[in-house]
């Protein structure tokens, strides 16, 4: 069917194209559209804009007779609001089944997608695994970006929306793997934003989303009925709060027909909420849910919570959302952020998925690399979230993942890594995370590496041997990058509040314990790790978790050795079962995830040649700083736990303890966040 369709290879270079980049696309020859889709639905409009932007000849027939692309809508194909088909046709083409434009141009991307990636066809059915696809942007109005490390904000600047020329590029990309939401405004959300105002120009930006099937979405902040409306209480039962909420709502509506709803973090991290009135965070979902539901619209309500009081930061959520299960409406869904800390390189799942029974709940990952190396990383994120997703959570024999499935409402969402960099995401590499998310979101089952290896063949290179290197490049990343911040489930010892580079002796006077890493790792004289067994005065958080994963995480002999020191405090000549002490295991850990960036290094000087120079560059050089800052990490964290241990390395350092500590908030750092 593919030869049929005469593709041709091109070398047509272009910049800022993601993976829609034409310089790795396959031109079909002459492709003939015939579709059935109502005229002058801007859907349509965008399926052949695609489909002409891959043929050398594009024309849109007058009757399916003689097209060799056809978009049918069938009504009562029962392939769902966004599903579609693809079937060969009688012209040597493919016909794109779907019952609406939404699903006619899945379809056409996914056609796209397998002819340029050689794939063959899937002719079963496809419907989206989620109904809510989304983006989290945290995007702030006056232009700068939480934990964005690639460039500016995309959506707005100087306090107000930023009309940019390319948004389609981000909507195409979006499309392309069946992104459907976007929340533009940080979860940190400035109650600006819902200014009539700054609504005015977000319901252009929606104009512009609606043709590729994305909704818009906004974060909100929960006092904005005192701090924006100038009421005197944002009490979440108080009526004229009430009243302002559904006018603002209406306000909303009235301008963006399709808006999506909101995403609220509330009574976390110093943000206001319900809790701030004496309600629950159901009081306070359930009025904003009651606004919005006529219009359709929903609640993402986040259970990332915690607070100093509050004992093992890591147990919190679960003990502020299981008392409220089955308190939420059916248009509010609670936004768990895959780990119960906070998207560190490794973490065992939030106890809360599967936990609540009668609530609905949705995954929220992060691509932004907060914790893992920014854009200077290589560290491809498919594997690390499918180590999440098909985890078995012990619920009724469901993996993680499958616990947020078959609920009325489903949703799958990722805190964006986009910025006005130039390739959107500060690293080319870092594109592919945001293409896994959105594979990820349509079907939880594709496989980590074969995501990689459709992102690298639209994106890089078609040549075979050097897709497989770099997909086994990727493959190996977060292992590393996890080896040489946080091996053996340690967690967030990385630096005071720009998250970056290696700070376990961090000691900030009057600062939160739970803001420290010495809160997390423990190191003293004795060992290592923090005690969440039941056993020896440790936290119990094993508790929250279902048989058999209770027993095992609560045994340092059973419990996985990636997560051990996540449960365990242990002594520095402990022994694994595979001989070797914590102190050795430590060591070849730090030292192999170094080792493992050098031989990502030699791999990729056999890359010469076989991909575009400028991309070979890009990589060449950010491996170099990879490198730099993994012998960093090693280096600070192991110098640093061997003024308790005692014990002598097994490796040479590139650094000493001083240097470590003084390479931290230099220039580099600074240089990161321009533009
Ligand atoms: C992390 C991150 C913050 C962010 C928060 C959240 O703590 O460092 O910048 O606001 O997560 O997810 O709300």
């Amino acid at each position: 069917m593919i030869a049929a369709l005469c593709l041709i290879a091109t070398a047509h270079a272009q910049t800022n194209m993601l993976w829609l980049n034409d310089s790795c696309n396959v031109r079909i020859a002459s492709a003939t559209l015939y579709s059935d889709l109502p005229l002058k639905d801007a859907t349509e409009k965008v399926i052949e804009q695609e489909i002409a932007a891959w043929s050398v000849d594009f024309k849109v027939a007058k009757s399916p007779k003689g097209a060799n692309f056809r978009i049918k809508l069938d009504k009562n194909a029962n392939l769902g609001a966004e599903g579609y088909m693809l079937m060969p046709n009688d012209n040597r083409g493919y016909t794109i089944v779907a019952e609406t434009p939404a699903g006619a141009l899945y379809g056409t991307y996914a056609m796209l997608r397998n002819i340029n990636t050689a794939a063959s066809m899937d002719m079963n059915p496809q419907k989206p695994a989620f109904q809510v696809r989304i983006l989290n942007h945290w995007d702030n109005p006056d232009g700068s970006v939480e934990r964005g490390y690639a460039g500016r904000s995309i959506w707005f600047a100087d306090g107000k929306i930023n009309f940019r020329s390319d948004i389609e590029t981000y909507a195409r990309a979006n499309a392309s793997v069946g992104i459907n939401g976007t929340v533009i405004d940080n979860v940190n959300a400035d109650p600006k934003v819902l200014s009539s105002e700054m609504l005015k120009d977000i319901k252009t930006v929606a104009d512009r989303l609606r043709p590729y099937n994305i909704k818009v979405y906004l974060a909100v902040n929960f006092s904005s009925p005192a701090a924006l409306g100038g009421l005197k209480t944002s009490d979440p039962l108080d009526k004229d709060v009430i009243d302002w909420w559904q006018k603002k709502v209406d306000e909303i509506y009235a301008l963006i027909p399709d808006f999506g709803g909101f995403l609220v973090k509330a009574n976390s991290e110093g943000l206001p909420g319900p809790m701030d009135f004496g309600r629950t965070h159901a009081d306070g979902a359930n009025m904003l849910a009651k606004a919005l539901k006529p219009h359709n619209g929903i609640v993402m309500w986040r259970a990332f919570v915690y607070n100093p009081q509050g004992g093992d930061r890591a147990k919190q959520a679960y003990y502020e959302f299981m008392p409220l299960d089955g308190k939420f409406d059916d248009n509010v869904i609670i936004q768990i952020k895959n780990g119960p800390v906070d998207f560190q390189p490794r973490e065992p799942f939030s106890p809360l998925f599967g936990a609540m029974k009668n609530t609905q709940t949705m995954a929220e990952l992060q691509i932004t690399q907060e914790y893992l190396g920014y854009s200077d990383h290589l560290c491809y994120l498919g594997t690390m979230w499918k180590e999440f997703m098909d985890y078995p959570s012990f619920h009724n024999g469901k993996s993680v993942v499958e616990t947020t499935l078959n609920q009325k409402l489903t949703a799958f969402s990722a805190v964006a890594n986009t910025g006005t960099m130039k390739n959107w995401c500060g690293y080319v590499m870092a594109q592919s995370n945001w293409y896994a998310f959105g594979r990820l979101a349509w079907n939880p089952n594709l496989s980590a590496r074969a995501i990689a290896k459709e992102w690298v063949m639209q994106t890089i290179t078609k040549d075979e041997k050097a897709v497989n290197t770099i997909c086994d490049i990727m493959m190996q990343s977060r292992e590393a990058v996890t080896d040489y911040m946080t091996p053996l489930g340690l967690h967030h010892l990385m630096g005071w509040s720009d998250h970056w580079g290696p700070e376990p002796w961090t000691d900030i006077p009057g600062a939160r314990e739970d803001w420290l890493p010495r809160y997390y790792h423990k190191a003293d004289k004795i060992g290592l790790g923090f005690n969440r067994s039941s056993k020896n005065g440790g936290s119990n958080a094993v508790e929250q978790y279902q048989e058999p994963l209770r027993t095992m995480y609560d045994d340092p002999q059973l419990c996985p050795k990636e997560l051990v020191l996540w449960f365990h405090h242990l002594p520095w000549d402990y022994y694994f079962n595979d001989g070797k002490t914590l102190w050795q295991s430590l060591n070849d850990h730090y030292n192999g995830g170094v080792e493992q960036v050098i031989k990502f290094q030699k791999t990729w000087q056999s890359l010469k040649g076989s991909v575009p120079e400028s991309i070979f560059k890009e990589v060449e050089s950010k491996l170099q700083v990879q490198l730099d800052e993994a012998q960093w990490w090693r280096d600070g964290c192991m110098l640093y736990f061997q003024t308790f241990s005692n014990m002598p390395l097994s490796f040479t350092p590139k650094y000493t303890l001083e240097q470590c500590k003084a390479k931290l908030r230099t220039k580099a750092y600074v240089d990161r966040q321009k533009d």
